[in-house]
């Protein structure tokens, strides 16, 4: 059994869709050992506490990074976390908790990277007129939106679309995304070349347990 450990600071929905994924064995010999936001008033809180799962608030605010990053980190040890996933986490990890966790932190961006990394990747999109835009799920690295490649999901954009519809539809395709990240990394059934994460070789990088 692995133990997942879900950062978030809002509304986590992309939490939700893992728990329904644990649930419905999609992601099969896992659990959500512990939910951990930087704002006490993360909606994604109570919704875990409301489902039964652990759910601690650890407030950043006006706290060094590295002091508030060693604080997580402890509680994610103590719930003997094997991998990370970022959820709508909206603070910059230090280098040194990146380095605590290698390879075994997961972020999911609401657009194909490299393009429009950083802040509203949606409306970045938008406004910039692509015609296909995305989601990707990531191994999180020390620069912002930056890790080797897990999965991404294409999303058009429609002539009708506003930035709301668009967003929702890149929505459906993260949760669908981490699902298939997340089963595929525990599985370590890749392998990291360079940035180029290749499917079907058994992983360097396996999580130990
Ligand atoms: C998602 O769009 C995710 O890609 C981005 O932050 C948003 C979090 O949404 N990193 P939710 O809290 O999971 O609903």
């Amino acid at each position: 059994m692995k133990n997942l450990g879900i950062l978030l600071s809002g509304r986590g929905s992309n939490f939700v869709a893992i728990a329904d994924s644990i649930a419905a064995g999609r992601i099969p010999d896992a659990r959500i050992a512990v939910v951990i936001s930087n704002r006490a008033d993360a909606p994604g809180l109570e919704v875990a506490r409301a489902r039964g799962i652990q759910a601690v608030a650890i407030p950043s605010k006006g706290r060094p990074r590295e002091e508030h990053d060693r604080a997580i980190a402890a509680a994610l040890l103590d719930h003997q976390v094997d991998l990370v996933c970022l959820a709508g986490y909206m603070r910059l990890l230090s280098a040194w908790f990146v380095q605590q966790f290698p390879a075994r932190i997961l972020n999911i961006h609401p657009s194909l990277l490299p393009s429009f990394p950083g802040l509203e990747a949606q409306q970045q999109a938008f406004a910039y007129g692509v015609k296909v835009t995305g989601c990707t799920v990531h191994l999180v690295d020390e620069e912002l939106d930056h890790g080797a490649i897990i999965v991404q999901k294409t999303v058009p954009v429609l002539d009708s679309d506003d930035e709301h519809t668009l967003g929702a539809r890149i929505l459906e395709q993260e949760h669908i995304a981490y699902t298939e990240a997340i089963k595929m990394v525990l599985e370590g059934n890749f392998e990291i070349a360079g940035r180029r994460v290749v499917r079907g070789q058994r992983s360097e990088v396996r999580l130990q347990k």
